[in-house]
């Protein structure tokens, strides 16, 4: 690691190698032990290195590629028919960013991944296609583009598309770099293969998915959200009607999270969500916080300046924001809104009390770009 100026004062370690000190280092590795001072400053960093690259996968590259799977596999083979998104950074673990996988699912009318369960948490952002559908924990979901919809950690799930409907895509994401990172992760595949259910399609948006409403008789005890899809025609509303009251945020512009309508909490226990709207001209300034984020461009056009890079997006662009980063966010339209879709690992730095933000303090909250991805 190279060296930080900061590094040279009371409080941080200065030790300075000599003869005795390196003969002393030798006998403490031999007993599998070692020197804190030798090895502190890099394992407390002064403030939060990111493992993972800033980086963008554009649907103009990747949509062709994530087709072409249709072909060459088989979701009984595959399991899943997943295009995964490689962080340059983070290869040794599959991660998009951080400790968060997400990647490419497409499959034909007709078609249905058998029923498993993990530990890990995941969610979904609809791309294109009709009568896709998934079956969590019992409950028969249909997709349709721009929903978002969540798999909690631990329930029985299963996708397809129906027969009479098109080839769909969506985003997959998961912690499951996190889940192994932390030893926890498993895994199991349904008995019968598929669940059995006869619970009413969309059931749970239905109970759950009303605005400013709760069932009187319905029970939940389960730890994650009863609302399973978050429909894009009610969030893209709220958003409007949000943006119509508000001047917004200064780094995010008009943005709102999902949340499990039962507590106001995560949907899940991991990962979190959330959509936000930039208006027409939209600028934000920059701000950077702990927590790995990934975007989706749900709607429209612009740029983001990460690090000091500007990010080109297009709808159905994808690009990752790494924790401590200053960013901020443009909006290309003067005339027409641009909506970016955002999951994150906030729930746990949120629970373990890590998360942290700070705005840009210079150039009128504006970074000096360095470059063009
Ligand atoms: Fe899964
Ligand atoms: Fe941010």
């Amino acid at each position: 690691m190279s060296k930080d100026t900061r590094d040279d004062q009371l409080g941080r370690a200065r030790v300075m190698d000599n003869a005795a000190l390196n003969a002393y280092y030798e006998e403490l590795a031999g007993l599998e032990t070692g020197a804190l001072w030798t090895v502190a400053n890099d394992i407390e960093p002064w403030e939060p290195i990111p493992h993972s690259a800033p980086t963008i996968w554009r649907s103009r590259d990747l949509r062709p590629k994530v087709l072409a799977a249709l072909d060459l596999v088989r979701p009984e083979d595959a399991g899943r028919r997943v295009v995964y998104l490689r962080n340059p950074k983070r290869r040794e673990v599959s991660a998009c960013c951080g400790w968060l996988f997400s990647g490419i699912q497409v499959m034909r009318p007709g078609e249905i991944a058998s029923a498993h369960s993990h530990a890990a948490s995941a969610l979904r952002f609809i791309m294109e296609g009709a009568r896709a559908f998934t079956v969590v924990h019992g409950h028969r979901i249909t997709l349709g583009a721009r929903d978002f919809v969540i798999t909690p950690n631990g329930t029985w799930h299963e996708h397809g598309v129906l027969e009479d409907g098109e080839t769909s895509m969506w985003q997959d994401g998961l912690d499951i770099p996190l889940t192994n990172a932390l030893e926890a992760n498993f895994y199991a595949v349904h008995p019968d293969n598929f669940q059995n259910s006869n619970l009413p399609w969309d059931a749970s948006p239905a109970i759950w998915g009303n605005p400013g409403l709760l069932p009187v008789k319905e029970e939940w005890g389960a730890f994650y959200s009863p609302l399973m899809k978050y429909t894009w025609d009610k969030t893209y509303e709220g958003l409007q009607n949000y943006a119509a009251v508000t001047d917004g945020d200064p780094f995010d512009g008009v943005i709102m999270r999902f949340v499990n309508p039962a507590t106001g909490g995560h949907p899940m226990a991991t990962m979190g969500a959330a959509m936000q709207l930039l208006r027409a001209g939209e600028k934000t300034k920059a701000h950077r916080h702990t927590g790995n984020v990934i975007y989706h461009v749900a709607k429209g056009s612009g740029h983001s300046v990460i690090g000091g890079v500007r990010y080109d997006w297009q709808e159905k662009d994808i690009f990752c924001v790494p924790p401590w980063l200053w960013h901020e966010h443009s909006n290309a339209s003067e005339k027409d809104d641009a909506v970016l879709f955002q999951f994150n690992d906030f729930p746990v730095m949120e629970k373990l009390k890590f998360y942290r933000e700070e705005a840009f303090p210079e150039n009128n909250g504006h970074q000096e770009i360095t470059g063009q991805a």
